[in-house]
This record gives C-alpha cells, sequence and structure tokens, in this order.
C-alpha cells in the first residue's frame, strides 16, 4: 500500500476512534448515589437532581441558603415556570449539551430557570434593586424556596398590578417569542407571520407579541387549542390535525417554527421570496436529532431568496422591561395551564415533557 493511503487510512481510523470515544463519554449515566450528609445552617427547601435521568431522580432536599455575590440578588421565590429546557438539563439530553452541563454527572443540581419573587439579600455591588422590590427573571434552580440571579442581564422588577405567576411564566418563552419576531424575525406591521406551535409556551406569547407589533398572525394548533389562540388574538389558525398550512395559498413574510414537523423545503412554498423562517424549536432525539432543524436551516440558506434563521434566545434585562412593559399596558397576558407544588415537581415536568402544555405550567412555592 503506498504510504499516503496507509496515512489516510490510520487518519481515519483515528477520526473514528476519537468520535467513537466522545459518544461513549458523552452518553455515560452515572447512577445516583446517596447525598452526602452535611450541616446546614440557614436551610431551605428545594428541588435537586444528582444524576441524569426521567422525573424520578428529581427530589425535595433541605440544601443551604445560597449568598449573592457582588453582581446577584438573593430572591425568595413565590412562582416558578417550567420549560422544554428544564427536562433537557434533568436528561443531559441531546447528550452534547453535557459538555457545559456535565460529563456523567450534572455539575450543577438546582433545576430551572424561570421565577418571580422578593428580593431578600442584595450583592455588595448591586445599585438597581433594593430588598423588598418584587422582580422577576431567569436563575439556576428557581424550583426551590430562594434564588441567586445575576442583575447584569437576567431580571427586571416586576410588572406593578401583575401577579407573580403570570410574571414567573414570562422570562424563557416569552423572551424567545419577543427576540424570534423582532430580531431575527424583523416583522414590520402590516407583515403577515405564520406561527407553528401557537399553543404552546412560546406560541402563545408570539401570537400576542406579534399582534402587538401590527402584523396579521396566523397560527397552527389542534382543534382543542383553536379558540384559546383566537382568543389570544389569532386572525386565522390551521387545525393541524386536519388541513395543513404548507399546503395553503397564503403566502407568509415570516414563518416562526416551534415545532419543526414540516421539512425547509415544503415551508419555503409558502414563504414570501424576501420571507423569512426562524426555526425556535423541535426534533427529537439524545444525539443530534433536537439540533438537525437549525443545522438544516443554516446550510439551505446558502442556497435560497428566503432568510433561514436559527436562534437560541439570550437573556437580557432591557427586553424583560419590555416584556413588563406590554404586560402592564395589557397587550400582554400568561396563559397559565396547570399549577403544581414543590412536592409535585415530577408531574410538572413529566406534563411539560409530554408536549401537550396549552401555554405555560408554574410551580407555586409560597404565598
Ligand atoms: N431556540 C430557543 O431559544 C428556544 C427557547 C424556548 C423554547 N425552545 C423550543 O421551542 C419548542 C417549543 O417550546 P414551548 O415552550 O412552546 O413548548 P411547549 O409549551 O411544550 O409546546 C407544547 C405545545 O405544542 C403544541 N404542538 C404539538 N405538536 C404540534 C404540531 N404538530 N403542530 C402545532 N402545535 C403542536 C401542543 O399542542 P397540542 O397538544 O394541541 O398538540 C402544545 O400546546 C421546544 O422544542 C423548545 O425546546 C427553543
Amino acid at each position: 500500500m503506498k504510504l499516503r493511503y496507509k496515512i489516510l487510512n490510520g487518519a481515519i481510523a483515528l477520526t473514528l476512534v476519537t468520535i467513537s470515544t466522545l459518544a461513549v463519554t458523552l452518553a455515560y449515566t452515572k447512577s445516583c448515589e446517596p447525598p452526602i450528609i452535611s450541616a446546614i445552617k440557614n436551610p431551605m427547601q428545594a428541588v435537586i437532581y444528582r444524576c441524569y435521568g426521567g422525573p424520578e431522580v428529581l427530589e425535595q432536599a433541605v440544601i443551604e441558603i445560597p449568598e449573592p455575590l457582588a453582581h446577584q440578588i438573593l430572591v425568595r421565590v413565590k412562582a416558578a415556570a417550567v420549560n422544554p429546557v428544564d427536562w433537557h438539563y434533568m436528561r443531559g439530553s441531546p447528550y452534547i449539551m453535557r459538555l457545559m452541563t456535565g460529563i456523567g454527572v450534572p455539575n450543577d443540581q438546582g433545576i430551572g430557570t424561570d421565577f418571580a419573587g422578593i428580593v431578600e439579600k442584595v450583592g455588595s455591588d448591586v445599585t438597581k434593586f433594593k430588598i423588598g422590590d418584587a422582580v422577576f427573571g431567569g436563575g439556576g434552580g428557581p424550583f426551590a424556596e430562594y434564588v441567586l440571579a445575576n442583575v447584569s442581564k437576567s431580571v427586571a422588577h416586576k410588572p406593578t398590578d401583575v401577579s407573580f405567576e403570570q410574571s414567573a411564566a414570562m422570562p424563557i418563552a416569552a423572551l424567545t417569542a419577543l427576540q424570534a419576531l423582532r430580531d431575527k424575525g424583523q416583522l414590520e406591521p402590516g407583515q403577515k407571520v405564520l406561527i407553528n406551535g401557537a399553543s404552546g409556551g412560546v406560541g402563545t406569547y408570539a401570537v400576542q407579541i406579534a399582534k402587538s407589533f401590527g402584523a396579521e398572525v396566523h397560527g397552527v394548533s389542534s382543534g382543542r387549542n383553536i379558540e384559546m389562540v383566537t382568543l389570544l388574538g389569532a386572525d386565522h389558525m390551521f387545525n393541524y390535525k386536519t388541513e395543513s398550512y404548507i399546503e395553503s395559498e397564503e403566502r407568509y413574510d415570516l414563518i416562526v417554527d416551534m415545532i419543526s414537523n414540516h421539512s425547509i423545503s415544503d415551508n419555503l412554498k409558502v414563504l414570501k421570496k424576501q420571507g423569512r423562517m426562524v426555526i425556535v424549536g423541535g426534533g427529537k432525539g439524545n444525539w443530534i436529532g433536537p439540533l438537525m432543524p437549525s443545522i438544516k436551516a443554516v446550510i439551505m440558506n446558502n442556497f435560497v431568496d428566503q432568510e433561514l434563521q436559527q436562534f437560541v434566545a439570550q437573556f437580557n434585562s432591557k427586553d424583560l422591561e419590555s416584556l413588563a412593559e406590554l404586560m402592564r399596558q395589557g397587550k400582554l397576558s400568561s396563559m397559565i395551564d396547570r399549577r403544581y407544588s414543590l412536592d409535585e415537581i415530577q408531574d410538572a415536568i413529566s406534563y411539560s415533557e409530554s408536549g401537550r402544555a396549552r401555554g405555560k405550567i408554574i410551580v407555586t412555592i409560597s404565598k
């Protein structure tokens, strides 16, 4: 065999071994070990997970109330909200995310992000918030009596006259809807937008925010949710059980897709030549399945007139404040589907995983 073929074969073998080793390492799931008992000075109830797995790995525990760093606030949680990202963390799936969350076991035992509550303590550099302020935003592990939040980008004052649960429902889902429509979608008044997955956490906000932008809003949901989404402001609805929007005569300026159940080429049939499509979610599986819709969009974007965008929402205080203002003005409200208590967290996450939620799922922590 010629030397260059030997080198090529060697390189291919090395690549395969590297990929296989990485795959085995990422998929490795260590079993749950008994907790290490240590003395707790300031106890609080919290939901933690010490290993990856189904909802059964979530347990209620007594842990230390955390101390805020200079740029953080400690919040007494009144209500928290569930998002699909919570069970992705819980399962460590897709496995590639374990590079960030921990190989074998989670690095951080707290779970959840969205919360609303009352500021209990402020870090030494914090000037924007004071003890007793009502706030909402994102933090590490709010399925607990207390949570820490970084004030620079993930927290804002709760809108006055709006409940803690209405505010707690918003952060991830409403930020996603806002940034998908405004930044990636560049939606303008009078334009026609299609929201695929209009009855879910993101979709229920997307319909209302698109209406507040002055757009004509078409939504896709199953028949049981059509009335709810229409009440939120949708001008036209498709029942995905009986009809397919990709076969309609409509032509859209923007498609925001939470489901990714149709191919991009099918979506292009109903997208105007200058139109945009924003991939928010969809795709299943433990490997690259959940990333496939975004990967396809990035590749196909090079070959079509339309703009195909993949997208991951980012926390920022200014956007949280914009959402609070929309809510204060009565242009935005959170559709609360179900409420759970802290000790029902496994049921709350299971319900989110079922993919059937109509709007948001709330975990009530304290009255
Ligand atoms: N890119 C980002 O930054 C980002 C941020 C947040 C969320 N996400 C992702 O976006 C997706 C949606 O999130 P979410 O919080 O809205 O989820 P969700 O609340 O769990 O969505 C559930 C809703 O989806 C509807 N649905 C299911 N199949 C459908 C179909 N074929 N057509 C239309 N609607 C359908 C369900 O209605 P029925 O029960 O009637 O079917 C249900 O109301 C998830 O994949 C999530 O991971 C991404």
